[in-house]
C-alpha cells in the first residue's frame, strides 16, 4: 500500500498547485491513498465546503485538520456530515466532528487518526498519549495500517509521540509548523516517521504569509491583515510505503518540489 501525504495545503496558491500537479505527481508515485492536511485551504485559515471539495476534486481522499479547524464558522455545516475529513481526535469532548476514519482502497483499509500537540498551541486539548492509546485500539479492530497526523509545534513532543506508538501504527507524520524537515526514518519497530512534512502553497512568504506583513508585525507590533504571499509555489509531501499485512512502513521518501513558473525542480 502506497500513501502520500501532502503538508498543510496553504490558500488558493497551495490549492491551485494541487489542481495542476496531483495528476501528474500520482502517475510518477503511484500511490493507493492521498491524504492532505487542510487546515488552512480556505484564504491560509480555516476550511470550507467550497476548497474541501476542490481538494477532493483535485484526487485527495481525506483532509486532517489541527488549530485552525473553526476558524470558519461554515464548517459547522459539514463537519459532523463528512466521511472523509477528520480534526483531531484529542480536541475537548462534545465538539463536532470526529477524530478518526478508515479509507478504503483496492480492498484494504487504512485507519487515520488526526492528533494535536498540547505544547505551544493556543487550542485547548487533551492529552494526545492518552488519545493515541484510545484510537489506536479503536482502529486496530479494523485495520493494520494506521497514519497518524500529528499537527503540533514542538519537535520533542511530536518525537515523543512516535516512540511512544512505535509498532503501533504505520506512521507518525507531523504537520502545523508549515517548514519540511529533513528526519524522516523508520524507527525501530516499523513506524515512519517526520517531525514535520511542511506547507504546499507560497514558498517566498512566511509559512505562506505575504512576507511584508509578517515583517512589519515582528518590527511594529500592531496587528495586520494577513494575505497570502505571491509568487512562487513549493509542494511538500511525503510517499509511505506499508506492508499490508503488518501495517509496518517499508518506506518513507520526502518530497519537496518547487515550482518556480514553468520551471520545475524536484527534490529529490
Ligand atoms: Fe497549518
Ligand atoms: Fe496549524
Amino acid at each position: 500500500m502506497k500513501v502520500f501525504f501532502i503538508g498543510d495545503i496553504f490558500a488558493k496558491p497551495g490549492r491551485q498547485l494541487l489542481k495542476n500537479q496531483l495528476e501528474k505527481l500520482k502517475s510518477q508515485y503511484n500511490w493507493d491513498v492521498c491524504i492532505a492536511n487542510g487546515e488552512n485551504i480556505a484564504g491560509g485559515k480555516g476550511i470550507n465546503y467550497n476548497t474541501a471539495d476542490e481538494l477532493f476534486n483535485s484526487g485527495v481522499d481525506a483532509i486532517t485538520l489541527g488549530n485552525h479547524t473553526w476558524s470558519r464558522k461554515e464548517i459547522f455545516n459539514f463537519i459532523c456530515s463528512s466521511t472523509r475529513i477528520v480534526r483531531p481526535a484529542n480536541f475537548p469532548k462534545g465538539v463536532p466532528g470526529k477524530g478518526r476514519l478508515v479509507i478504503e482502497k483496492n480492498g484494504t483499509k487504512v485507519g487515520l487518526l488526526n492528533l494535536m500537540g498540547r505544547v505551544y498551541m493556543d487550542q485547548p486539548s487533551d492529552c494526545p498519549f492518552q488519545a493515541a492509546d484510545r484510537e489506536i485500539a479503536i482502529l486496530k479492530q479494523q485495520c493494520d495500517i494506521i497514519i497518524i497526523d500529528l499537527h503540533a509545534e514542538a519537535t520533542s513532543e511530536k518525537l515523543a509521540l512516535a516512540y511512544y506508538v512505535d509498532g503501533r501504527v504505520s506512521a507518525v507524520l507531523g504537520t502545523h509548523t508549515h517548514v519540511q524537515t529533513a528526519d524522516e526514518r523508520i524507527l525501530l519497530n516499523g513506524t515512519a516517521y517526520i517531525t514535520d512534512v511542511g506547507m504546499t502553497g507560497p514558498s517566498e512568504g512566511v509559512i505562506g504569509v505575504d512576507k511584508t506583513q509578517i515583517i512589519q508585525k515582528f518590527v511594529t507590533g500592531l496587528p495586520c491583515r494577513f494575505e497570502p504571499a505571491e509568487g512562487n509555489t513549493a509542494l511538500n509531501a511525503v510517499l509511505l510505503t506499508i506492508d499490508d499485512k503488518t501495517g509496518k512502513a517499508l518506506e518513507i521518501l520526502r518530497v519537496n518540489r518547487q515550482t518556480n513558473g514553468f520551471f520545475e525542480k524536484t527534490l529529490p
